[in-house]
């Protein structure tokens, strides 16, 4: 079967590869309280930026929000005078609050999602038994991207990739010769993402990690978070295609669905649950936005208790 989403971002990769000096330009945002790595990148030609993956410090203990991490983003994107045209989110992340909103605020840019974020505002729509004010809809968010649809960043041509798995509607972003793929794949030496949250799914997210496989073993992998592997000492976030065919310990070539299925499934039957899944969860399914405050102002965070 022809996949004509990775024969155009093949083809788009290896035209950036040809003209090095228009490669978008990556500067990445490490939190270490949450292992997120968020990323700016820009056209060096028209100086347009998408931020993705930001990220809103949050305290569980006293339910306080800041932006310490959102504005080392702010500040660099003004230091560098890049214009922000989209704040992408590669998922609902389900261990990091989105700062999506308020960088907006300060900075502009579209915010978009994939658009099967639909199923999974029904799923924890439910989970949290939203009211009928939570609309399950996608119109928290400025643009919902269908898989293969191409967009523009600057001059540079970038095509969305619907990556499902983890969640049912991960997205990976093919910007120039970049791919932002959140989490599908982490480094070579840590493996893939867990599949095992409402509507995952490992056997999809094989699927969707090996397809990202088939791009230009040049293109360069951009990660949504490290948690260093034993015996390495920093964080890293950024890897190729040919990297990961050849070293990824969980699906390297040769690795069978199957097999990683088997894997995957068992050890995800030994986490626990991200600390922050709850706050997490209900912001992000709302694009990054508190739940609708209460008769007395304040927004609220539900904790269901036996149900996750
Ligand atoms: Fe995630």
């Amino acid at each position: 079967m022809s996949d004509t989403a990775i024969t155009a971002a093949t083809a788009q990769i290896m035209m950036m590869l040809r003209h090095p000096q228009d490669r978008p330009v990556v500067r990445s945002f490490f939190d270490p309280a949450t292992f997120t790595a968020s990323h700016v990148v820009h056209d060096p030609a028209t100086r347009q930026a998408a931020v993705i993956d930001s990220v809103l410090d949050y305290d569980p203990a006293s339910g306080r929000t800041n932006y310490a991490s959102a504005q080392q983003i702010v500040d660099y994107v003004r230091e560098q005078k890049l214009h922000v045209a989209w704040q992408l989110e590669t998922h609902a992340h389900a261990d990091h609050l989105s700062a999506a909103p308020w960088l907006q605020e300060q900075l502009g840019g579209q915010l978009a999602i994939g658009a099967d974020i639909v199923r999974v505002q029904e799923v924890f729509g439910k989970i949290f038994n939203a009211g009928t004010e939570f609309a399950r809809d996608g119109s928290q968010f400025n643009h919902l991207f269908r898989d293969g649809e191409g967009f523009k960043l600057g001059n540079l041509d970038c095509i969305a990739l619907h990556v499902p798995g983890h969640t049912p509607a991960d997205m990976a972003f093919v910007i120039g010769d970049a791919a932002f793929i959140g989490d599908t794949l982490f480094m070579p030496d840590y493996g893939t993402a867990r599949a095992d949250f409402p509507g995952g799914d490992a056997r999809m997210l094989y699927r969707s990690i090996r397809r990202l496989l088939t791009l230009p073993v040049q293109t360069r992998l951009f990660l949504c978070h490290d948690y260093k592997a034993p015996g390495r000492d920093t964080f890293a976030w950024e890897t190729t295609v040919g990297a990961e065919r050849e070293h990824n310990i969980h699906v390297h070539d040769g690795v069978e669905e199957d097999a990683f299925v088997s894997m995957r499934t068992t050890r995800d039957a030994s986490l626990s649950l991200p600390n922050l899944i709850m706050p997490s969860v209900q912001v992000n399914i709302r694009g990054g936005h508190m739940p609708e405050p209460e008769d007395n102002g304040v927004s609220y965070i539900k904790i269901p208790v036996n149900r996750l």
